[in-house]
C-alpha cells in the first residue's frame, strides 16, 4: 500500500491517504500536547507506544466482536485503517472521578462510578468541546438517536472488555475517551485508545500511567509510557489477543 497525500494533522497524529480506496494511514507522530493545546512537547518513541497499544487494544475487540477501524501496522508508528466519515462526538467513560469531573463537579477524587459514567463532549477546538446532552446531539444532527444508543452500548462494551483486560496486569483503567465514525451506515470505532487517551492507575501504588505524568509533571514520561506499553501488551496471554496486535515491536524491546 502506497502513502498517498496528507488528509489532516492533528495535534498528535497526521492521516494520510493511500492508493487503496477506502483506506487511510494514520500516523501516530512524537507530539504531545495538553491543556488544549497550551503545553506542547515531542518526545522521542512516544508515537510508536501510543500505536502499539491502539493496534493491541483495537485487536483484542475485534476478536470480541467490535468493530473498529484497525486493518494493519505497516511499521512502529502507522497503522492502515478504514476510512470513515468521523462523526465529532469525544466518547468520555469514567469507572472512576478524576480530571474534569472532580473539577466540575463535587465528586471525590478516586470515587467509583457505578454504573460507569459517559460524558460526550463536542470535539470542536473552536468551542472548547463543551459537554454535549443527548437532545443537543440530537438536535445539532450529529447522530441520529439510534447511532447515539449504539455508541454508548459500544462503549459500555469496550469499557467491560478493557476494565478486564486492564485489571490482569494490576492497572485500573479510570477513564478513557473514544471517538466513533461511520462508514457506510455502519459505526466504527475510530481515532486511538493509548496512553493520550486514557486515564490509568497503578492497582498497587495508585501511580499514574498515562498523561497525567506529562500533564501534571509527574515523572519521566517516556519511561511510564514504555513500561505500561509493554506491561498492556504482554496480556495476550491472559484473553483472546489479536494476531494483528503481536506484529507491532514489544516496547521492551527497543532500542533507540
Ligand atoms: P484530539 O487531540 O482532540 O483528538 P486532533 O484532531 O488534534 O484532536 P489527532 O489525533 O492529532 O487529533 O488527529 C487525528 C484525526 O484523525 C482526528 O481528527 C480524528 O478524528 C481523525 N481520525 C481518526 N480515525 C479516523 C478514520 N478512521 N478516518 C478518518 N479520520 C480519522
Ligand atoms: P477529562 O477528565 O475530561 O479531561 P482532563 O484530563 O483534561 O481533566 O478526560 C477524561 C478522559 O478522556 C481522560 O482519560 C483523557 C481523555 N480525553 C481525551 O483523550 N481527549 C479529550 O479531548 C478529552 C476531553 C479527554
Amino acid at each position: 500500500m502506497k502513502q498517498k497525500k496528507l488528509l489532516y494533522t492533528g495535534k498528535a497524529k497526521s492521516v494520510y491517504r493511500t492508493d487503496a480506496k477506502g483506506t487511510l494511514i494514520v500516523e501516530f507522530r512524537d507530539d504531545i500536547t495538553a491543556f488544549d493545546g497550551g503545553k506542547k512537547d515531542t518526545l522521542k518513541n512516544k508515537g510508536s507506544y501510543n500505536a502499539g497499544v491502539s493496534a493491541f487494544f483495537f485487536s483484542y475487540l475485534e476478536k470480541n466482536g467490535v468493530k473498529t477501524h484497525f486493518l494493519e501496522m505497516l511499521d512502529e508508528n502507522r497503522m492502515a485503517v478504514r476510512e470513515l466519515s468521523m462523526i465529532p462526538l469525544e466518547v468520555i467513560v469514567r469507572n472512576f472521578a478524576a480530571g474534569s469531573i472532580v473539577r466540575n463537579y463535587p465528586f471525590v477524587e478516586g470515587s467509583p462510578l457505578k454504573p460507569p459514567v459517559i460524558v460526550i463532549d463536542y470535539k470542536d477546538d473552536s468551542r472548547h468541546d463543551p459537554m454535549l446532552n443527548d437532545e443537543l446531539i440530537v438536535a445539532l444532527k450529529l447522530a441520529t438517536p439510534t447511532e447515539l444508543k449504539k455508541i454508548k452500548t459500544i462503549a459500555l462494551k469496550i469499557n467491560t472488555l478493557l476494565v478486564g483486560l486492564l485489571a490482569k496486569e494490576g492497572i485500573t483503567l479510570v477513564d478513557f475517551k473514544l471517538e466513533f465514525g461511520r462508514q457506510n451506515k455502519t459505526i466504527y470505532l475510530g481515532d486511538e485508545i493509548s496512553m493520550d487517551s486514557m486515564r490509568l492507575w497503578d492497582k498497587k501504588t495508585g501511580e499514574s500511567l498515562d498523561k497525567d505524568v506529562y500533564r501534571f509533571n509527574k515523572g519521566d514520561v517516556m519511561a511510564t509510557y514504555n513500561r505500561v506499553a509493554a506491561r498492556i501488551t504482554r496480556a495476550p496471554k491472559t484473553a483472546s489477543a489479536g494476531k494483528k496486535a503481536k506484529s507491532s515491536k514489544k516496547p521492551e524491546k527497543r532500542t533507540r
